[in-house]
């Protein structure tokens, strides 16, 4: 039986195909690459010493589904493919639904038909908006803030209906992840955003290696102990593993269940800045300037039930983080395009 990884050419996606695939089992991975490169199949490969079968294509073609579920025994689906940028999801909404929700429903609609019964779902720490209070658990109210994160509860809701329809049949397992940084310590995967990132960890890489000139940090009057927003920053790699957990749960149990993936540990920004610097010896010149409209001051999770359901605990600290994320982008500058 095999895997289908859906966004497998993404930043997490392509850390999940390595550990998945160095745990055994069979992956294919589907991949529309309209936010990631080809490249990364070929790094994916060369760590792992394993061939595994992809498609280039979008989750919304129905026919390509068809032909995937066919094609193969597939038991799992990890779905990771969705436009994840939140400012964007504010421009363009209907792009997101369209992308995110509509086409999660083809997916589950291909994986009723080809009986496919157990999903893994990225879902965010967004869910939950502004928090009541940190660390946040699993049952603390949602209320996302932004046509990104509405898409990421919609898709939580309709696979929550679907396993209520399908009593005793499906599995979904729903992973709210918190802030993914990092690297495979290979230095051959990683993050390559488009254009200037959106992202801390990403920013903070490319003023390292003289790509951007310097950090602007949003906003020095947080209620918080240095005045900058408070965050959950856990090692991709880590992440990654969480799915492993997640599959095996998805197979031993039944109906919906939700987990916080992250380290329950908050960093400020200039926190982030000086732990980047002590591990890599480069200083990153910021400056402090305006919020960012719509970030909350502080937002870390209680990830006490993946440890205590999935056995799942995150062992990688911020100075291997940080280590791993320099270490993808000082080999490979422009991300995947450098030739
Ligand atoms: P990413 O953009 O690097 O990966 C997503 C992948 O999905 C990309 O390779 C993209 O080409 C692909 N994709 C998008 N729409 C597609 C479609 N219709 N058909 C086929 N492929 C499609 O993002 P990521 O950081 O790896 O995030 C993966 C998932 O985790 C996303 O669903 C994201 O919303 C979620 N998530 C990410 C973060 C984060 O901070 N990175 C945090 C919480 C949740
Ligand atoms: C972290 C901190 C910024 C860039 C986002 C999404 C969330 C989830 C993870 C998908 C904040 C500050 C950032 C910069 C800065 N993604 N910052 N200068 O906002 O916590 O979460 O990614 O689900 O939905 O909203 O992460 O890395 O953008 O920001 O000062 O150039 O760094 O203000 O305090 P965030 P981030």
């Amino acid at each position: 039986m095999a895997i289908l990884i859906t966004g497998a050419a993404g930043y997490i996606g392509s850390h999940c195909c390595v550990e998945t695939l160095e745990a055994g089992y069979q992956v294919v991975g589907l991949d529309s690459f309209v936010n990631s490169k080809p490249e990364v199949l070929n790094r994916i490969k060369a760590i792992t010493g394993r061939d595994f079968l992809f498609y280039r294509g979008d989750m919304r073609d129905k026919d390509l589904l068809d032909r995937i579920f066919t094609e193969n025994q597939v038991d799992t689906v990890i779905h990771f493919a969705g436009l994840k940028a939140v400012g964007e999801s504010v421009e363009r909404p209907l792009d997101y639904y369209d992308n995110n929700v509509c086409g999660t429903v083809t997916l589950c609609d291909a994986m009723l038909r080809h009986g496919v019964r157990r999903v893994v779902f990225s879902s965010s720490a967004t869910v939950y908006g502004t928090p009541e209070r940190c660390p946040i658990p699993e049952d603390a109210p949602l209320g996302p803030e932004s046509p990104y994160g509405r898409t990421k509860l919609m898709i939580e809701e309709i696979l929550r209906d679907l396993c209520s329809a399908k009593e005793g049949l499906l599995s979904a397992v729903l992973l709210r992840y918190f802030n993914p940084i990092g690297a495979h310590p290979s230095g051959m995967i990683g993050e390559d955003p488009q254009g200037i990132p959106n992202n801390l960890m990403p920013y903070i890489t490319q003023v390292a290696c003289g790509r951007l000139e310097e950090l602007k940090v949003f906003g020095g009057d947080y209620d918080t102990p240095d005045g900058t927003p408070v965050r959950d920053y856990i090692h991709v790699v880590d992440l990654a593993k969480g799915h492993i957990r997640a599959i095996e749960k998805a197979a031993s149990s039944k109906g919906v269940m939700v987990y916080n993936l992250g380290t329950g540990r908050g960093y400020s920004v200039l926190e982030v800045i000086k732990a980047f610097e002590a591990a890599t010896g480069i200083s990153i010149p910021y400056r402090i300037v305006d919020r960012r409209p719509g970030d909350v001051p502080v937002c870390y999770a209680d990830p006490s039930k993946a440890l205590r359901e999935l056995q799942w605990r995150p062992e990688m600290d911020i100075n291997q983080m940080c280590r791993d994320s320099w270490n993808w982008q000082s080999r490979n500058p422009m991300g995947y395009d450098a030739r």
